[in-house]
Protein backbone atom coordinates (compact mmCIF):
# COMPACT_ATOMS: atom_id res chain seq x y z
CA UNK A 1 0.00 0.00 0.00
CA UNK A 2 1.14 3.38 -0.91
CA UNK A 3 1.46 6.32 1.41
CA UNK A 4 -0.86 8.42 -0.28
CA UNK A 5 -3.17 5.25 0.13
CA UNK A 6 -2.67 5.18 3.43
CA UNK A 7 -2.89 8.34 4.31
CA UNK A 8 -6.13 9.27 2.08
CA UNK A 9 -9.97 9.12 3.75
CA UNK A 10 -10.46 10.87 7.23
CA UNK A 11 -13.80 12.00 9.02
CA UNK A 12 -16.43 15.04 7.99
CA UNK A 13 -17.84 16.90 10.49
CA UNK A 14 -21.20 17.73 8.65
CA UNK A 15 -24.21 15.36 7.92
CA UNK A 16 -26.01 16.60 4.73
CA UNK A 17 -25.80 15.02 1.54
CA UNK A 18 -25.51 16.64 -1.38
CA UNK A 19 -24.70 15.05 -4.67
CA UNK A 20 -23.48 16.61 -8.37
CA UNK A 21 -24.20 15.81 -11.58
CA UNK A 22 -20.94 17.34 -13.54
CA UNK A 23 -18.37 14.81 -14.38
CA UNK A 24 -15.37 15.24 -11.78
CA UNK A 25 -16.81 16.85 -9.43
CA UNK A 26 -17.69 15.65 -5.93
CA UNK A 27 -20.66 15.32 -3.98
CA UNK A 28 -20.73 14.98 -0.33
CA UNK A 29 -22.10 11.61 1.72
CA UNK A 30 -23.76 11.20 4.85
CA UNK A 31 -20.13 11.79 6.80
CA UNK A 32 -19.75 15.07 4.79
CA UNK A 33 -16.46 13.29 2.59
CA UNK A 34 -16.17 14.53 -0.71
CA UNK A 35 -16.16 12.14 -3.84
CA UNK A 36 -15.97 12.68 -7.31
CA UNK A 37 -16.63 10.36 -10.21
CA UNK A 38 -14.13 9.72 -13.05
CA UNK A 39 -12.75 12.56 -14.31
CA UNK A 40 -13.45 12.34 -18.64
CA UNK A 41 -9.96 13.67 -20.22
CA UNK A 42 -9.45 13.48 -24.05
CA UNK A 43 -6.83 11.09 -25.81
CA UNK A 44 -4.74 13.77 -27.00
CA UNK A 45 -4.81 15.65 -24.15
CA UNK A 46 -3.48 12.55 -21.89
CA UNK A 47 -0.02 12.86 -20.21
CA UNK A 48 -0.05 16.87 -20.50
CA UNK A 49 -1.17 18.06 -17.22
CA UNK A 50 -1.46 17.00 -13.50
CA UNK A 51 -4.70 16.91 -13.89
CA UNK A 52 -5.15 13.77 -16.23
CA UNK A 53 -3.52 11.51 -13.72
CA UNK A 54 -6.93 11.83 -12.36
CA UNK A 55 -8.66 10.40 -15.47
CA UNK A 56 -8.51 7.09 -13.83
CA UNK A 57 -10.13 7.69 -10.85
CA UNK A 58 -13.45 5.86 -9.55
CA UNK A 59 -14.21 7.79 -6.03
CA UNK A 60 -11.33 9.65 -4.33
CA UNK A 61 -12.22 11.66 -1.05
CA UNK A 62 -10.72 14.58 0.35
CA UNK A 63 -9.97 14.09 3.76
CA UNK A 64 -10.86 17.90 5.54
CA UNK A 65 -12.42 17.46 8.82
CA UNK A 66 -14.06 21.22 8.04
CA UNK A 67 -16.74 21.09 5.59
CA UNK A 68 -17.30 24.51 3.81
CA UNK A 69 -21.30 25.41 3.92
CA UNK A 70 -22.91 27.02 1.16
CA UNK A 71 -23.14 30.25 3.25
CA UNK A 72 -19.61 30.94 2.65
CA UNK A 73 -20.12 31.10 -1.41
CA UNK A 74 -22.68 33.57 -1.37
CA UNK A 75 -20.48 36.00 1.10
CA UNK A 76 -17.34 35.21 -1.18
CA UNK A 77 -19.06 35.68 -4.52
CA UNK A 78 -20.66 39.13 -3.45
CA UNK A 79 -17.23 40.84 -4.47
CA UNK A 80 -16.56 38.94 -7.00
CA UNK A 81 -13.29 41.08 -8.82
CA UNK A 82 -11.59 40.92 -4.69
CA UNK A 83 -12.63 36.85 -4.83
CA UNK A 84 -10.94 36.60 -8.30
CA UNK A 85 -7.86 39.12 -7.03
CA UNK A 86 -7.49 36.98 -4.11
CA UNK A 87 -7.22 33.73 -6.07
CA UNK A 88 -4.62 35.23 -8.55
CA UNK A 89 -2.37 35.71 -5.56
CA UNK A 90 -3.53 32.11 -4.47
CA UNK A 91 -2.35 30.47 -7.95
CA UNK A 92 1.08 32.90 -7.87
CA UNK A 93 1.91 31.55 -4.61
CA UNK A 94 1.06 28.00 -5.81
CA UNK A 95 3.48 28.11 -8.86
CA UNK A 96 6.17 29.91 -6.76
CA UNK A 97 6.05 27.03 -3.81
CA UNK A 98 6.32 24.26 -6.77
CA UNK A 99 9.36 26.13 -7.99
CA UNK A 100 10.84 26.62 -4.13
CA UNK A 101 10.39 22.96 -3.70
CA UNK A 102 11.54 21.84 -6.76
CA UNK A 103 14.96 22.01 -5.98
CA UNK A 104 14.84 21.03 -2.44
CA UNK A 105 14.90 17.05 -2.88
CA UNK A 106 16.10 15.66 0.53
CA UNK A 107 19.76 14.21 -0.39
CA UNK A 108 21.17 12.41 -0.91
CA UNK A 109 19.12 11.17 -4.12
CA UNK A 110 16.46 13.51 -5.82
CA UNK A 111 13.77 11.17 -5.99
CA UNK A 112 13.25 10.04 -9.93
CA UNK A 113 10.49 12.40 -10.42
CA UNK A 114 10.72 14.60 -8.26
CA UNK A 115 11.74 17.85 -10.34
CA UNK A 116 9.90 17.01 -13.81
CA UNK A 117 6.84 16.40 -11.20
CA UNK A 118 7.59 19.71 -9.46
CA UNK A 119 7.58 21.36 -12.75
CA UNK A 120 4.40 20.38 -14.29
CA UNK A 121 2.76 21.54 -11.16
CA UNK A 122 4.39 24.85 -11.63
CA UNK A 123 3.79 25.02 -15.47
CA UNK A 124 -0.30 24.46 -13.83
CA UNK A 125 -0.56 26.91 -11.19
CA UNK A 126 1.22 29.02 -13.95
CA UNK A 127 -1.74 28.82 -16.41
CA UNK A 128 -4.34 28.99 -13.66
CA UNK A 129 -2.61 32.13 -12.88
CA UNK A 130 -3.25 33.19 -16.50
CA UNK A 131 -6.79 32.34 -16.53
CA UNK A 132 -7.56 34.40 -13.38
CA UNK A 133 -5.67 37.74 -14.03
CA UNK A 134 -7.23 37.39 -17.86
CA UNK A 135 -10.73 37.18 -16.41
CA UNK A 136 -10.06 39.69 -13.57
CA UNK A 137 -8.56 42.37 -16.31
CA UNK A 138 -11.98 41.54 -18.84
CA UNK A 139 -14.04 42.55 -15.98
CA UNK A 140 -12.00 45.65 -15.15
CA UNK A 141 -10.78 44.77 -11.82
CA UNK A 142 -7.23 45.27 -10.69
CA UNK A 143 -5.04 42.81 -9.08
CA UNK A 144 -4.15 44.34 -5.41
CA UNK A 145 -0.38 45.22 -5.41
CA UNK A 146 -0.44 43.93 -1.71
CA UNK A 147 -2.00 40.76 -0.28
CA UNK A 148 -2.22 38.71 2.73
CA UNK A 149 -3.09 35.18 2.89
CA UNK A 150 -3.89 34.77 7.11
CA UNK A 151 -4.93 31.25 6.28
CA UNK A 152 -1.66 29.67 4.31
CA UNK A 153 0.22 31.90 6.92
CA UNK A 154 -1.37 30.00 9.95
CA UNK A 155 -0.56 26.72 7.77
CA UNK A 156 2.92 27.35 7.45
CA UNK A 157 3.91 27.75 10.80
CA UNK A 158 2.95 24.58 11.50
CA UNK A 159 5.78 23.95 9.01
CA UNK A 160 8.67 22.03 11.71
CA UNK A 161 11.88 24.20 10.29
CA UNK A 162 15.19 22.46 10.63
CA UNK A 163 13.75 19.47 11.21
CA UNK A 164 15.73 17.86 7.72
CA UNK A 165 13.13 15.90 6.04
CA UNK A 166 10.61 16.68 8.64
CA UNK A 167 10.12 20.56 7.20
CA UNK A 168 10.18 18.92 3.86
CA UNK A 169 7.30 16.58 4.69
CA UNK A 170 5.79 19.38 6.19
CA UNK A 171 5.82 21.45 3.57
CA UNK A 172 4.53 18.93 1.28
CA UNK A 173 1.60 17.54 3.41
CA UNK A 174 0.61 21.86 4.20
CA UNK A 175 0.78 21.96 0.50
CA UNK A 176 -1.30 19.22 -0.60
CA UNK A 177 -3.87 20.46 2.47
CA UNK A 178 -3.96 24.12 0.32
CA UNK A 179 -4.95 22.20 -2.80
CA UNK A 180 -7.55 20.15 -1.04
CA UNK A 181 -9.27 23.13 0.40
CA UNK A 182 -8.68 24.95 -2.71
CA UNK A 183 -10.19 21.82 -4.34
CA UNK A 184 -13.36 21.93 -2.21
CA UNK A 185 -13.62 25.51 -2.52
CA UNK A 186 -13.86 25.76 -6.38
CA UNK A 187 -16.50 23.14 -5.88
CA UNK A 188 -18.54 25.04 -3.46
CA UNK A 189 -17.87 28.22 -6.36
CA UNK A 190 -19.03 26.39 -8.93
CA UNK A 191 -22.69 25.08 -7.68
CA UNK A 192 -23.84 28.53 -6.23
CA UNK A 193 -22.06 31.06 -8.77
CA UNK A 194 -24.48 32.66 -11.09
CA UNK A 195 -22.14 33.87 -13.75
CA UNK A 196 -21.80 31.04 -16.07
CA UNK A 197 -18.56 31.96 -17.12
CA UNK A 198 -16.98 32.03 -13.53
CA UNK A 199 -18.97 29.19 -12.95
CA UNK A 200 -17.28 27.20 -15.52
CA UNK A 201 -14.07 28.49 -14.73
CA UNK A 202 -14.48 27.50 -10.90
CA UNK A 203 -15.40 23.65 -12.42
CA UNK A 204 -12.60 23.63 -14.63
CA UNK A 205 -9.70 24.11 -12.10
CA UNK A 206 -11.67 21.02 -9.43
CA UNK A 207 -9.54 18.33 -11.03
CA UNK A 208 -6.04 20.20 -11.70
CA UNK A 209 -6.18 21.09 -7.94
CA UNK A 210 -7.06 17.84 -7.18
CA UNK A 211 -4.27 16.40 -8.76
CA UNK A 212 -2.22 18.24 -7.21
CA UNK A 213 -3.39 17.38 -3.59
CA UNK A 214 -2.43 13.90 -4.45
CA UNK A 215 0.79 14.62 -6.13
CA UNK A 216 2.23 16.52 -2.84
CA UNK A 217 1.08 13.22 -0.97
CA UNK A 218 2.76 11.34 -2.93
CA UNK A 219 6.05 13.16 -2.95
CA UNK A 220 5.79 13.07 0.67
CA UNK A 221 5.50 9.40 0.81
CA UNK A 222 8.52 9.20 -1.28
CA UNK A 223 10.62 10.57 0.81
CA UNK A 224 9.38 9.24 4.50
CA UNK A 225 8.45 5.94 5.90
CA UNK A 226 4.26 5.31 5.32
CA UNK A 227 3.64 5.73 8.95
CA UNK A 228 5.70 8.65 9.75
CA UNK A 229 3.94 10.81 7.11
CA UNK A 230 0.49 8.70 8.01
CA UNK A 231 0.50 10.09 11.36
CA UNK A 232 1.78 13.87 10.75
CA UNK A 233 -0.84 14.17 8.05
CA UNK A 234 -3.55 13.66 10.12
CA UNK A 235 -2.19 16.26 12.80
CA UNK A 236 -2.00 18.73 10.04
CA UNK A 237 -5.52 17.42 8.87
CA UNK A 238 -7.21 18.74 12.81
CA UNK A 239 -5.11 21.59 12.60
CA UNK A 240 -6.43 22.79 9.12
CA UNK A 241 -10.00 22.60 10.14
CA UNK A 242 -9.52 24.76 13.17
CA UNK A 243 -7.40 27.30 11.17
CA UNK A 244 -9.64 27.50 8.27
CA UNK A 245 -13.11 27.65 10.48
CA UNK A 246 -11.24 30.49 12.40
CA UNK A 247 -10.70 32.96 9.09
CA UNK A 248 -12.57 35.82 9.13
CA UNK A 249 -15.76 36.04 6.35
CA UNK A 250 -14.63 37.85 2.95
CA UNK A 251 -14.05 37.99 -0.77
CA UNK A 252 -11.07 35.46 -0.48
CA UNK A 253 -10.26 31.99 -1.19
CA UNK A 254 -9.22 30.85 2.69
CA UNK A 255 -11.47 33.11 4.15
CA UNK A 256 -14.18 31.95 7.14
CA UNK A 257 -17.77 31.13 6.88
CA UNK A 258 -18.38 33.93 9.53
FE1 LIG B 1 -4.07 26.31 -9.27
FE1 LIG C 1 -2.81 23.59 -7.40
Amino acid sequence: MSASELISGGSGTRSECKSSHWPGIPGRDSLGQIHIMPVVVSPERAGHSISQMNSQASVLTLPLRYSTPDSWAERALADPLSLLSDHAYLEKKAASNALELLNRWPEPLCPDDWVVTLAAIARDETAHLYSVVRLLSQRGGKLERLHQNPYAGELRKLVRKGAGTGELVDRLLVSALIEARSCERFEVLSRLCVDSELAQFYRSLWSSEFGHYKVFLRLAGEIAAAEEVRVRWQELVADEAEIISSQAPGPRMHSGAG
